[in-house]
C-alpha cells in the first residue's frame, strides 16, 4: 500500500523556489549539513530534493545524465552524502517528454528511470507536467507508478500537474501528494499571468483559496499540496510568513521548505521549526483543516486533531488590526463546552473559555490556537 509511504504529510527542502536551476552538488551538500546544524532535521524535515536542471541528456542506452560539471560525483554519491546525515534523498523528473526547463523528461523511460532512481537510492520524486501534449494525466502517472512499484524500493510520489486533471479524485493510489494549484509565488496575494500561453502564478492566498473545497479528498498517505513553502525568501513580510506556515499547517500541506538555509535569519528559522505548529501539520488523524466561518477578510480556519482536540488560526486579511473571534459552534464544539486555549506562537496557555475566544490580530497576521476541551 503506497499510502504508508507518507503516513503524514512530507516534510523536506527543494531546490527550487530559491535557486531554480542553479544547482550543483556543492549546494546539495551544504543544504544537507545546514538542515542538521539550524534544526530543521530535528523539526522534521527529512527530505531533501534537486528540482529542475540536474539532468543535461540521455546515454546511447537512453540512462539519464546528470550534469557532469555540476554533478561531477554523480547522485549515487550525493545521495549517500544525504542519507549519511540521516536524511532522504530526492529528485525531480517530468512525466512529458521534457522537464518545464527544457531537459531530458521521463516519457518512454519510465522503467529505465525508475530503476535508475532505485539504483541509486532515491526516497522522494517530485513529478512535474511539462511538454505533455495530449498525455492522459491519470496515466501518465500510473505508468511511472508502476514502474516504481517495479523496483520494490518505497519511493514517494509527488505529483505536480497543477491541478489540471483535479488529481485528487483519482491520484490517491498513485501519488502521495498531488499538487493542487499553478505555482506559488513569494506574495502575500494577487495572480499574475506568466506569459500569454499559460495561466497565472499565485500568492499565497489564491493557493489558500483553492484549498477550501477539496480538504475531503486528503487523508494520511494521500495530500492535497498547496505548492512549496517561500517562508525566508523575502517578498513577504515576517508577519505574513507566520500566516503562510500557520495556513499550511492546518491544511496538512506537505511543507517543503524552499529558502536559503545557509544564510537564514533567526526569526525565519523560529518560524519553520515552531514544533507546536509543525504537530498540527503532523497530526497523525491526517484531517485537512477548513474555513470554519468567513466575515469580509477576517477567517476562522479549524483543523480536527486525533485526540478530538482542534486547532485554529484566525486570519486577518485586512489592511489594519482586527479583533476576531472563533465560536464553538463553527468548530464543531457546543457553545457550553469549557475549552483551554493554548496560543502556538505565543507558546502560552491563555487560560479555559466557553462558547468563543476572541483575539487581537494584526494586519496580514494570525493567531493560531489549540483548543483542549
Ligand atoms: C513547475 C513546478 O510547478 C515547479 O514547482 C518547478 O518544479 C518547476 N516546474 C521546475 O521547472
Amino acid at each position: 500500500d503506497i499510502n504508508a509511504y507518507a503516513p503524514t504529510p512530507p516534510m523536506g527542502w527543494n531546490t527550487w523556489n530559491k535557486f531554480a536551476c542553479n544547482v550543483d552538488e556543492k549546494l546539495i551538500r551544504g543544504a544537507a549539513d545546514a538542515l542538521v546544524s539550524s534544526g530543521m532535521k530535528d523539526a522534521g524535515y527529512h527530505y531533501l530534493v534537486i528540482d529542475d536542471c540536474w539532468q543535461v541528456s540521455r546515454d546511447g542506452k537512453g540512462n539519464i545524465v546528470a550534469d557532469p560539471q555540476r554533478f561531477p560525483s554523480g547522485i549515487k554519491a550525493l545521495a549517500a552524502y544525504v542519507h549519511h546525515k540521516g536524511l532522504k534523498f530526492g529528485i525531480y523528473s517530468d512525466i512529458g517528454t521534457k522537464t518545464c526547463q527544457g531537459r531530458p523528461g521521463s516519457r518512454g523511460h519510465e522503467f529505465q528511470d525508475a530503476l535508475q532512481y532505485a539504483a541509486w537510492d532515491v526516497d522522494y520524486l517530485k513529478l512535474d507536467w511539462c511538454n505533455t501534449g495530449t498525455q492522459n494525466a491519470p496515466a501518465s502517472y500510473k505508468t511511472m507508478r508502476d514502474a516504481i512499484d517495479a523496483t520494490g524500493r518505497p519511493i514517494v510520489l509527488s505529483i505536480c500537474e497543477w491541478g489540471k486533471s483535479k488529481p485528487w479524485l483519482w491520484a490517491k493510489d498513485t501519488g502521495n501528494l498531488w499538487r493542487t494549484t499553478d505555482d506559488i509565488q513569494d506574495r502575500w496575494a494577487g495572480k499574475k499571468k506568466w506569459d500569454e500561453a499559460s495561466c497565472c502564478s499565485n500568492g499565497m492566498l489564491d493557493i489558500l483559496d483553492e484549498e477550501a473545497d477539496i480538504a475531503s479528498y486528503a487523508g494520511p498517505g494521500h495530500w492535497n499540496d498547496p505548492d512549496m513553502l517561500e517562508v525566508g525568501n523575502g517578498g513577504m513580510t515576517n508577519v505574513e510568513y507566520r500566516s503562510h506556515f500557520s495556513l499550511w499547517a492546518i491544511l496538512a500541506a506537505p511543507l517543503m521548505a524552499g529558502n536559503d538555509l545557509t544564510n537564514m535569519r533567526p526569526e525565519i528559522r523560529e518560524i519553520l521549526t515552531n514544533k507546536e505548529v509543525i504537530a498540527v501539520d503532523q497530526d497523525p488523524l491526517g484531517k485537512q483543516g477548513v474555513r470554519a466561518a468567513k466575515n469580509g477578510d477576517l477567517e476562522i480556519w479549524s483543523k480536527v486533531l486525533a485526540d478530538g482536540s482542534r486547532a485554529a488560526v484566525l486570519l486577518n486579511r485586512s489592511a489594519s488590526e482586527q479583533e476576531i473571534t472563533a465560536r464553538w459552534i463553527d468548530l464543531g464544539y457546543p457553545a457550553t463546552l469549557s475549552v483551554r486555549v493554548r496560543d502556538l506562537w505565543a507558546h502560552k496557555d491563555l487560560g479555559s473559555f466557553k462558547d468563543k475566544f476572541s483575539a487581537k490580530v494584526p494586519s496580514h497576521g494570525v493567531v493560531m490556537i489549540h483548543l483542549q476541551p
